[in-house]
């Protein structure tokens, strides 16, 4: 964790993982100026601890963002998007100076892939995108029961096995209609913070 000052930016991720990052810097809101966030039930729960949260926009840095993961293989690479964050995950990661990424061991991976990779797709090109994610290999079903924060849909792709993390987030994301996809490895995290029964693993 870099060293927070009062004119400190927080990135702040989305799921259950963040949620217990959120409460602790609610102890620490001294500590820095304000957060950004990368969803609408992050920016409620930081909100109701009394945490300024700031548009990315007029954010003139953000010093670090932490996040959950789907997966994360040893390479620091991750699948994302459970949450349905994705893209305002991946805008935030983009600009922080550092990305930490918190997780327990469940979430450790040889390959990346067995998790299905969320993208988040705009809703007329869901079936353009689903027959592009075919010919490369993946199986799309349709999340019918989510809207993104960004009014979008998204797409689960299973049976995807994922040797090549950088080769196929490009991939999928030359595909028309797509918004973003979950893997996170053209940027991946800077440093994997690794809950296990014998403590905090690094990586
Ligand atoms: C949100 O869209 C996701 O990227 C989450 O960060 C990811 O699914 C991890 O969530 P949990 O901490 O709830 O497992």
């Amino acid at each position: 964790m870099p060293k927070l000052t009062t004119k400190s930016i927080v990135g702040v991720g989305t799921g259950s993982t963040t949620n217990f990052f959120i409460d602790e810097l609610a102890g620490i809101r001294h500590m820095f100026d304000a957060a950004v966030s990368s969803s609408q039930a992050s920016t409620k729960r930081l909100t109701d601890h009394g945490i300024q949260v700031i548009d990315l926009n007029t954010a003139p840095q953000v010093d670090v963002y932490v996040d959950g993961a789907d997966e994360v293989n040893h390479a620091r690479e991750l699948i994302k998007g459970a949450g349905a964050a994705l893209t305002r995950e991946k805008i935030v990661a983009a600009v922080a100076d550092e990305f930490i990424c918190i997780v327990d061991e469940t979430k450790l991976v040889d390959t990346l892939g067995k998790f299905p990779l969320p993208v988040e797709v705009i809703p007329m090109a869901r079936s353009l995108v689903g027959r592009g994610i075919v010919a490369l290999g993946g199986q799309p079903i349709w999340r019918q029961d989510t809207v993104t924060d960004n009014g979008n849909w998204i797409l689960d792709v299973f049976e995807f096995m994922i040797d090549d993390a950088k080769a196929t987030e490009f991939n999928i994301n030359q595909l028309t209609g797509v918004v973003c996809n979950g893997l996170f490895a053209a940027r991946c995290a800077d440093t994997v913070l690794i809950a296990t029964n014998e403590g905090v693993r690094t990586l």
